[in-house]
């Protein structure tokens, strides 16, 4: 497989857990996507500052840079799904590098709900060549070489 970037963005952790299993396993460069807005500490404020980032299309700023972007083929992209799909900061993410001719994995983790539109709305957002959204939720390592090495 060609090189790796395995980017994620997670406000309690869980996401992050997912993405440090995908880069280990795959062997995969790490990559926190850093927001400048700070969300609130508690889960009901942060639901409601999450719908209004979607209601009002907004784009975070993300203060963290990837370095030498272009030496990425593949790039795994893993967040919690907020409101039945992506934050808003993997948009601001996905407008702030070129993606044609790269495959992109979008990864995530839910409270039940799984992906939704995750996929669509990534798609809609990438040049990319983007897969379907894996549901990362008790994502195991065998679960991820299936997933990263299916074609
Ligand atoms: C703003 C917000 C919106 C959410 N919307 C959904 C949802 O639509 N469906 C769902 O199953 N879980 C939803 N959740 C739960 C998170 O997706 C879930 O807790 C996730 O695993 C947290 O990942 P993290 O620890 O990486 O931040 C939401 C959580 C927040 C804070």
């Amino acid at each position: 497989m060609s090189k790796l970037l395995v980017a994620y963005f997670s406000k309690t952790g869980t996401t992050k857990a997912a993405a440090e299993k995908i880069a280990r396993v795959a062997d995969g460069d790490l990559f926190e996507i850093v927001t400048e807005k700070k969300y609130p500490a508690s889960y009901a404020a942060t639901v409601i500052v999450g719908k209004k980032e979607q209601l009002m299309h907004e784009m975070p700023a993300i203060v963290s840079k990837v370095e030498n972007f272009d030496q990425y083929d593949t790039i795994a992209i893993g967040f919690p799904v907020w409101w039945f799909t992506c934050p808003r900061a993997i948009l601001s993410f996905l407008s702030q590098y070129d993606f044609a001719g790269k495959t992109v994995w979008p990864f995530c983790t839910h409270g039940g709900s799984g992906p939704k539109h995750s996929t669509d709305d990534i798609r809609k957002a990438c040049s990319g060549d983007v897969k379907d959204c894996l549901d990362a939720n008790g994502l195991t390592d065998d679960a991820v070489r299936r997933w990263l090495y299916s074609e």
